[in-house]
């Protein structure tokens, strides 16, 4: 079968009638590999349904995850998986370079969801080191778009610039993802949703934390987690004697 009658066949409403020669169709696309994922989808649904036959049923009916991860988008760093949570477990957000805007009306309506209907008790933003983004700011790259995204974190490195200056320089990547993450929490915190929970004796814990994409491990980057409005983020290990990645 050539591509255009895998794609005649598949999609026949997207495929322009009688389509160019240099038309490609990206399901036809042989690295993508796209029926192997519908195959994968199958094998994971039976997994979980010889473990539990109820699982789905359950799931379709409710959801009630304790935890709001707040993650890069980075394709290395899959929230669930890392933290061997199943469907149901987690609320995620994830976007480029895990930050939290104030004026984000995304990232605020998904921590407003997690908090005010889910209640859920622990907000966890995660950052990782190797962080494309973080490196785009390091170097001054400029990477279209997603610049004026990242020029969030360009601010952060200028606030912190006398600290990272400080450091070699193979060590300013790992610092400023740490940096980044440790204003995210205050983010976090400083919304009107959090402060709404904490004014009203919701329990709601924001945790600062950071993952090693070469050992797959976490590291907890706060002595506690912020549980109150006002506390001051205190960080776990200072940068000077922070472990190499
Ligand atoms: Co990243």
């Amino acid at each position: 079968m050539d591509r255009t009658q895998t794609c005649n066949a598949r999609l026949p409403a997207h495929h322009p009638p009688g389509g160019s020669p240099s038309y490609i169709c990206l399901l036809s696309f042989p690295s993508l590999k796209l029926e192997q994922l519908f195959e994968n989808n199958r094998a994971w649904s039976r997994r979980l349904t010889e473990r539990d036959p109820e699982f789905f049923r359950k799931l379709s009916q409710q959801q009630a995850p304790k935890h709001l991860w707040i993650g890069c988008s980075d394709s290395r760093v899959p929230a669930n998986e890392i933290v061997g949570l199943d469907p149901g477990e987690m609320f995620v957000h994830r976007n480029v370079a895990n930050l939290v805007v104030h004026t984000d009306l995304n990232c605020l309506s998904v921590i407003q969801y997690a908090v005010e209907v889910l209640r859920v008790e622990h907000i966890i933003v995660c950052g990782h080191y190797g962080c494309g983004g973080v490196q785009a700011v390091l170097e001054n790259r400029e990477v279209g778009l997603v610049s004026n995204w990242l020029r969030h974190l360009a601010d952060i490195r200028e606030k912190f610039s006398s600290e990272l200056e400080a450091l070699a320089s193979d060590d300013r990547a790992r610092a400023l993802c740490r940096f980044n993450v440790v204003e995210q929490v205050r983010h976090v915190s400083q919304s009107t949703i959090v402060r709404t929970a904490w004014e009203q004796g919701q329990p709601l814990a924001v945790h600062g934390w950071v993952y090693s994409l070469k050992d797959g491990l976490l590291q907890d980057l706060l002595e506690t987690p912020i549980t109150t409005a006002g506390e001051v983020p205190v960080v776990r290990v200072p940068e000077s004697r922070a472990p190499a990645e």
